[in-house]
């Protein structure tokens, strides 16, 4: 931060503009569009949010869009089916009309962002409390944001704080809603490396699909509809098959989810104790039970990959974060700067007091409420998200069993046949068991759900014996038994009065419980970071700050740089893995097949994957990286095991973005998918 920087150029195709990227010397920051020179507009319009939880670059005039197979990997399985297994097969549509809508699918690609710091400052002038100051933002927020959506489902707007709630912008989108899958790779080498090589380098996986958008017969965005037509664009992205060498300038523009750069040495401290080594306890056994019936059963194999992918990605997050945070003692440096903070403080402490008052409410929150942070963690871990079946009853707290029949039956559709189509009851059940006794170990008994007294007094205290009769005897243990429930003219008592319901419901009341414990230091810590980021603009009045992740998009200037020396793969690279027999590394002989024959005629490898040091973050999976010529060299889909802690802090010399490269990608659609319509779309020849 706050480094000299040079000028660059970079050019978007279709309409080729200039933008003058500033390159940093230091690649840390996840910087707003138009922080640090102005982006423009064709870049904000070609890079899109897909899903609400990743990014993608739209490819051609038809909305043709990349984004990563991890991505979309739920859609591919929830297309799939034994004899159309696209998870496993892969995918290609030969014919637009070929392509397969996804109706859970949306895309959406911003219109405009709007500031209202100086709006909401002035409604909360003089207001001490933080709860008070965040209601009031956030019933404003919520009109603006109503007016703008009216009653549109394909226009969302959203209001959101940055730079630790010193600022607000409003950020406007259009919805896609018919959206289609064009090609997905087999598993076996979207996903090439599996688990063991998630979060790590080097890499050789083609973590990318294609989709497409649809629009309306007038090009408006659209819910599935046989009439609707390609969306047609006047931006779209020209990439670049010349590669890259080491120190090349690129660019990544995304959707960064979250990070907590600006988190205390306590609140490190607690990330650690409470949150991840919980998640990483409860997820082991969760794995490890789903591991072995995925082992022992092909349809399980098929019905669980995604949801296992899922938790373990974030399982392994964890476990890297907790590591990096001690091998690069993140917690030790943070306390060097809050010393370095509090000297400077003292220096004129009276007008820095409310500074060192901020830093010590921090302190005192992440401190005092340890056991009910860890507390909370293991419940959502194991309780709330551990079993499935307590997710769908969860679910149905929020539904009025009395309501419109049209709520109803759309709940049925989109919550209650997916679920069950990918459900193994007996699975779940030993499930439920493990993670019951878990909190049990884990859980002061004063937070324990009250459903342990009820084990206690109708189960003689055995968690087995209770856990048979739940699932022996819920509405929830089948589709049918739920469906016809649903129907009954008792609903209420079918549902409210239901076991499973009722489990969920004692969760759902510890976990309000343990949430209310935990507000009125949430709120405290809130304001003391929202007070001590200005302490620090302060105390550094020449470092330019940057604003957290939060889902809103975000570009990050870095350069192509080795870890620790090579910075690609190759098909090499690829081959010499198959060669282990491990299974993450298996290639059914047609595949392998594909990379022997490079190679063979000339002595061009095929580059895979290649690292950079550009500033990234879950939700930035599918960001295009762009060349200093504005053209697309690959696509962002993952980060390395030593820079895990990056979300707290970020490491210059460790951390890394690891991309898939355009050739790469190019190389599938020609060799393995033979599909020249899409090669001509995507080269635009
Ligand atoms: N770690 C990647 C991310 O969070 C996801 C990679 C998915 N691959 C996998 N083997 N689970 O963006």
């Amino acid at each position: 931060m706050g480094v000299a920087y040079g000028l660059k150029r970079f050019y978007i195709t279709g309409i080729c503009v200039a933008l003058f990227i500033i390159k940093a010397a230091a690649s840390e920051g996840m910087w707003m569009p138009d922080e640090k020179g102005n982006l423009p507009a064709s870049y904000k319009k070609v890079t899109v949010m897909f899903s609400d939880m990743c990014s993608g670059v739209i490819l051609s005039s038809d909305g043709l869009f990349l984004t990563n197979h991890h991505c979309a990997l739920e859609a591919v399985r929830s297309l799939s089916s034994p004899s159309n297994n696209y998870l496993k097969d892969g995918f290609v549509a030969k014919l637009g009309k070929d392509e397969i809508p996804v109706p859970e699918l949306n895309v959406k690609r911003l219109l405009y962002i709007q500031e209202l710091t100086d709006k909401m400052d002035s409604a909360t002038v003089g207001i001490e409390d933080e709860y008070s100051r965040n209601s009031i933002i956030e019933s404003i927020g919520r009109s603006i944001c109503n007016s703008i959506e009216g009653n549109s489902p394909f226009i969302t707007a959203t209001v959101v704080p940055y730079y630790e709630g010193n600022r607000y912008f409003l950020n406007v989108y259009e919805v896609f809603r018919d959206i289609r899958l064009v090609l997905s790779p087999p598993h076996a080498i979207a996903s090439f490396g599996g688990e063991t090589d998630n979060w790590m380098w080097p890499r050789c996986s083609a973590d990318f699909a294609l989709l497409r958008i649809y629009a309306s017969p007038s090009n408006e965005p659209a819910y599935f509809s046989s009439k609707n037509r390609p969306l047609h664009v006047d931006d779209y992205v020209r990439v670049s098959t010349e590669g890259y060498t080491l120190g090349d300038s690129v660019m990544t523009l995304g959707f960064p989810g979250t990070t907590q750069r600006y988190s205390t040495s306590w609140e490190v401290e607690a990330i650690k104790l409470c949150e991840n080594i919980p998640r990483i306890e409860v997820r082991e056994k969760k794995l490890g039970i789903w591991k072995d019936a995925m082992d022992n059963s092909p349809s399980t194999q098929m019905a669980y990959s995604s949801k296992y992918a899922v938790s373990s990605n974030f399982y392994k997050y964890s476990l890297g974060m907790n590591r990096c945070i001690d091998s690069l003692k993140i917690a030790e440096r943070k306390r060097k700067d809050e010393n370095a903070f509090l000297n400077w403080v003292n220096r004129d402490s009276i007008h820095r007091y409310p500074y060192r008052d901020a830093l010590m409410k921090v302190k005192q929150s992440a401190v005092e409420k340890a056991e009910e942070h860890k507390a909370l963690s293991y419940v959502t871990e194991a309780l709330i998200e551990g079993s499935e079946i307590v997710g769908l009853a969860w679910a149905f707290m929020d539904l009025d069993l009395r309501g419109d029949k049209e709520a109803r039956s759309r709940f049925t559709k989109d919550k209650i046949v997916p679920f069950y189509k990918g459900y193994r009851k007996d699975l779940d059940a030993s499930l439920l068991k493990e993670m019951l006794f878990l909190v049990q170990e884990r859980v002061p008994e004063k937070y324990l759900p009250s459903v342990y007294d009820s084990i206690r007094i109708n189960y003689g205290g055995s968690i087995p014996a209770y856990v048979e009769h739940l699932f022996d005897h819920s509405v929830f243990r089948s589709e049918k038994s739920l469906r016809k429930a649903l129907r009954d003219r008792n609903i209420e008592r079918k549902i409210v009065h239901d076991p499973v319901y009722d489990f969920a419901f004692s969760v759902r009341m510890l976990y309000y419980d343990l949430l209310a414990e935990l507000s009125s230091s949430e709120y405290d810590r809130m304001k003391g970071k929202r007070v001590l980021f200005e302490g620090k603009k302060e105390m550094n009045p020449d470092s330019v700050f940057y604003s957290n992740a939060n889902f809103t998009m975000r570009k990050s200037y870095g350069t192509v740089k080795g870890f620790p020396d090579n910075f690609y793969t190759t098909q090499k690279d690829l081959l010499e893995r198959n060669r282990t027999m491990k299974k993450e590394y298996f290639l059914e002989p047609s595949l392998k097949n594909l990379y022997e024959q490079i190679g063979q005629n000339d002595s061009t490898d095929l580059n895979l994957c290649f690292i950079s040091d550009n500033d990234i973050t879950g939700g930035n999976s599918g960001s295009p990286v762009f060349n200093s010529s504005g053209e697309l060299i690959g696509l962002a889909f993952d980060g390395n095991w030593e820079g895990m802690s990056g979300d707290l802090s970020f490491d210059p010399v460790g951390q890394r973005a690891i991309h898939v490269d355009i050739r790469y990608i190019l190389f599938i659609v020609k060799n393995w998918a033979h599909s020249s319509r899409i090669y001509r779309e995507i080269t635009h020849h």
